[in-house]
């Protein structure tokens, strides 16, 4: 029986029973890519109408995908055994840029140990401690902003994130190594987001991408700026008053007393990089696509109540959430949803779509930050970081400079919309960002 089979092996495209699986599109497994990739959001809602709450999808080098949005499945793939549900397995596709020691790519009792080591880096409170540079970068870019025309504020709001990342988690204090690092890093990520090297990777698979290196040439000289990083920050004489995140990462231990090795701080800085800086600024920059359209809200939020603010953010990770899904490979059969699903198929808890489900959200489609004022966010039915042990390390730190940017933005800028009609979802990699990039025509505020 497929159920009883053993795990494939990551990157290969696990052969599961049919029988076993959920209902889900006849259409073969190119053209159910090309669909994912190109109008994700629609199949989605198409699939949900269709099959209901569990269906099956095929993507070319995913293997299978049982996606699940009812509040209660997706409990049970948050709170079951980190064992039999491999997150880091289901990542691969990003092992050739964040390397092997990536906590996103570890399971089990690896995953664990490296998760312990970053988690108090992240912890709510110390996020604090960053606020002042998070507002300092958000008004220099202010300063740059262009006035009176249309513009995407996506790309500003990367140079944001970027910046606060490389000052308050790599800890870069020098202005001209930032700029070097931040030139190296741009020039990789724009090499691997072009639409053409990404089919050419799909094709080959993450694993073989790794092993002929192809990403190489283009993150080496990223990678030489960070080893040096490591190797200033471990001299420092004042290593331990600092509190950037890679100081932290340098003075903690194992279990078993060990520091973590140079490579292992390469893979988990370039992890929070990239699992950090696109992320945050595409909801920054879908806050304000969202914003702008609610001229009511936008004013409410100049108002400065922070319940309000926090309530923004929250309902824009809701309705515009960056990431469609998070993945889970079983390495055994589970029961969930009622249906036995056999070992290798990945088990995908559907942040759009249990963001959009009615019975939790009234007119689920509508702006409504209000929403949150009125009832708490639900541990699993706003998913937008995802849950259980895998949640997302950075949530605490996003949603603080998703707050701090915004406020800085709002405070000194008018901003107004020329085309009123939503900007649509598009993919970038696979994330999900607006069209135009979130395009505003920005005033500066009257005193
Ligand atoms: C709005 C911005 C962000 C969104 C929407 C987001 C979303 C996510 C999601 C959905 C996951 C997978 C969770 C799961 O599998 O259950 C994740 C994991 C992760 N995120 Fe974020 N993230 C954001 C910002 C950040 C930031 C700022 C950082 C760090 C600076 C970060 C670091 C991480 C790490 C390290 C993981 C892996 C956790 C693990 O596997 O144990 N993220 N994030």
């Amino acid at each position: 029986m497929a159920a009883t089979r053993s795990v494939p092996a990551a990157g290969s495209a696990p052969d599961v029973q049919d029988g076993a699986l959920p209902p889900g599109p006849a259409a073969s497994r190119p053209l159910q890519t090309a669909r994912w990739i190109f109008r994700p959001g629609a199949m989605l809602e198409d699939c949900r109408r269709r099959y209901g709450d569990m269906f099956t999808l095929r993507i070319t080098h995913e293997g299978t995908w049982v996606f699940v949005s009812h509040p209660d499945a997706i409990k049970q793939v948050f709170t079951g055994d980190p064992r039999v549900l491999h997150a880091g397995e289901a990542n691969v596709v990003l092992l050739p840029v964040l390397g092997h020691h990536s906590v996103l790519l570890l399971d089990e009792a690896a995953h664990m140990s490296q998760r312990k080591l970053m988690l108090p880096s992240f912890h709510g409170e110390r996020m604090r401690g960053y606020e002042e540079t998070m507002a300092e970068v958000a008004r220099a870019e202010i300063e740059r902003c262009p006035l009176g025309q249309p513009h995407p504020v996506r790309p500003a709001m990367q140079r944001i994130t970027l910046e606060v990342i490389l000052r308050t988690v790599f800890g870069v204090q020098d202005d001209t190594r930032r700029a070097r690092l931040r030139d190296a890093l741009g020039a990789a990520f724009e090499w691997g987001a072009r639409p053409r090297r990404m089919a050419m990777m799909a094709a080959l698979g993450p694993r073989r991408v790794d092993e002929r290196g192809l990403f190489r040439r283009v993150l080496d000289p990223a990678d030489e700026l960070i080893y040096e990083e490591i190797l200033g920050h471990r001299d420092a004489p004042d290593l331990a008053e600092r509190d950037d995140v890679l100081s932290l990462l340098l003075q903690a231990r194992h279990d078993d007393g060990r520091p973590m090795t140079d490579e292992e701080l390469r893979d988990e800085l370039m992890t929070l990089l990239v699992a950090g800086h696109e992320t945050t600024a595409s909801s920054l920059a879908w806050a304000l696509e969202r914003l702008v359209r609610h001229p009511d809200k936008l004013e409410r939020l100049r108002d400065g109540e922070d319940e309000y603010l926090d309530a923004v953010c929250k309902e824009t990770l809701r309705l515009r959430p960056i990431l469609a899904l998070v993945l889970r490979r079983l390495t055994e059969p589970m029961e969930i949803g009622g249906r036995v699903l056999p070992a290798g198929v990945n088990v995908a808890p559907c942040i759009y779509l249990v963001h959009r489900r009615p019975d939790v959200y009234p007119e689920p489609l509508a702006f409504r930050p209000e929403r949150f004022l009125e009832q708490p966010a639900g541990t699993y039915t706003w998913i937008p970081f995802g849950g259980g042990v895998r949640r997302c390390l950075g949530a605490s730190f996003a949603l603080f400079e998703m707050k701090v940017v915004l406020r800085e933005l709002v405070g000194r800028l008018d901003l107004r919309v020329t085309d009123p009609r939503p900007e649509r979802i598009t993919r970038r990699a696979i994330t999900l960002v607006p069209e135009r990039g979130g395009t505003v025509v920005a005033e500066r505020r009257a005193a």
